[in-house]
């Protein structure tokens, strides 16, 4: 087999910093195959452009006769499937594209990837790898005092999306245990970097402040995340890729607890050393408290010793380094950030927030 893999959503957040990661190391050639949501973007890839070992496919998931026309196509030795409906608040004012694409679209992909598995030679069958791309909000959400999630926390999703995650993830453990289709999970806290779309809060909290809106908090502010440099969620789905156990499950996290309001002031003191506003205020002025997401799951915090102590996989940012590369570069990337929040967008923030008490546009 040679050295091709199957990326789906490769032109959203996370998937466009691994397919970027992974042709510039030259790890081979990506075939990516992208619904373009709002959420796709091929600008996220424009450094590609005339690259021999991106191949970009736009498509669904869930279209089982193009998944099969790619895998007989381009034989790669793997498929990574980042594709997904990703926000919980669009999947709490609509679900059903998230049961579509999350749910009924991984069916038809594992449906195409196990015709494909099961008429590959011996050797070829014991070398390919599915590995699903998970979240960490299907284990549901944790009290203060809580240990971590780890790979055994029994699943207790509470927003769609992550009920949605929760279905897939288990689509994807009976493929292995049904058929023997050589699947691999990964379980992730929240991500941040570049090309976050900003609909998320921390590209969400840069842009309004820098446009001189309101900074949303919902409810106290006081809920946690755990969050993780995209680039090291990356490099532990390429390190699970490699090594990891076939059926296993792996939870990646950054051990980096905060609260919303936290990220949210920590922003604003970057924003005010490094782009100082007109008026000599501090961004913080814009921080308003909205009405609080519904269901809203308070903590979520990852335990990744098990990624840690059998592959050898650890965070290379802190959250400072982190943070610090990511403010610089929004800064230094308004354009793409302008490019998208238009149209769509734009009817999305002026919507959600207005029912949230707070007018936006
Ligand atoms: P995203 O919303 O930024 O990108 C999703 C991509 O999938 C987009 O390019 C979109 O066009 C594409 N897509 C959507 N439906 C599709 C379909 N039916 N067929 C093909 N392509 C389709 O999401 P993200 O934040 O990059 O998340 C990627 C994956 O990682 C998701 O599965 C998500 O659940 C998971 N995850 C995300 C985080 C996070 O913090 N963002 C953390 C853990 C896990
Ligand atoms: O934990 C992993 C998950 O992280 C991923 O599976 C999801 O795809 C990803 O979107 C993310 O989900 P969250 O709901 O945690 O991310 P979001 O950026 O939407 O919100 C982070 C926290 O900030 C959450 O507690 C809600 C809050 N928030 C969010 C927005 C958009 C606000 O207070 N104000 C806001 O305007």
């Amino acid at each position: 087999m040679n050295n091709t893999v199957l990326v789906t959503g490769g032109a959203g957040f996370i998937g466009s910093n691994f397919v970027l990661a992974w042709v510039n190391q030259g790890l081979g050639t990506v075939v990516n195959l992208d619904k373009l949501t709002y959420a796709g973007n091929l600008d996220n890839l424009v450094s590609l452009e005339h690259s021999a070992h991106h191949v970009f496919v736009h498509g669904d998931i869930g279209d089982q006769h193009l998944v099969a026309k790619l895998l007989d196509e381009h034989k790669p030795r793997a498929v990574i499937n980042f594709a997904a409906e990703s926000h919980v608040d669009r999947s709490i004012h609509g679900p059903e594209d998230f049961i579509q694409t999350n749910i009924v679209g991984t069916f038809h992909l594992l449906e195409a990837v196990r015709a494909y598995w099961g008429a590959l030679n011996t050797a070829d069958k014991a070398s390919f790898r599915f590995l699903h791309v998970s979240t960490d909000e299907v284990y549901g959400s944790l009290g203060k005092d809580d240990p971590a999630f780890t790979e055994t926390t029994p699943y207790a999703p509470n927003s769609p999306y992550s009920a949605s995650k929760a279905s897939s993830d288990h689509l994807v453990r009976s493929y292995h245990h049904t058929y023997g289709l050589p699947t691999l999970t990964t379980n992730c806290s929240n991500n941040y970097g570049p090309y976050h779309f900003p609909e998320k809060l921390i590209p969400l909290v840069i842009h309004n402040a820098l446009a001189g809106k309101p900074l949303p908090v919902y409810g106290n502010g006081l809920q946690v995340r755990d969050w993780l440099y995209v680039e090291d969620h990356c490099a532990a789905i390429r390190r699970v890729l490699e090594a990891g156990k076939v059926g296993e499950v792996y939870n990646v996290g950054g051990w980096n607890e905060k609260t919303n309001i936290d990220i949210v002031r920590m922003l604003c003191r970057m924003l005010d050393a490094k782009q100082p506003r007109a008026d000599g205020q501090s961004y913080a002025n814009l921080i308003t408290y909205v009405a609080d997401r519904p269901g809203h799951d308070i903590r979520y915090a990852i335990d990744a010793t098990k990624i840690a102590t059998e592959l050898g996989w650890k965070p290379a940012e802190t959250f400072e380094t982190g943070i610090e590369k990511t403010v610089n570069w929004y800064l230094a990337h308004q354009d793409w950030v302008n490019n998208i929040t238009s149209g769509d967008y734009r009817n999305w923030i002026q919507t959600h927030y207005s029912e949230r008490g707070e007018e936006m546009a």
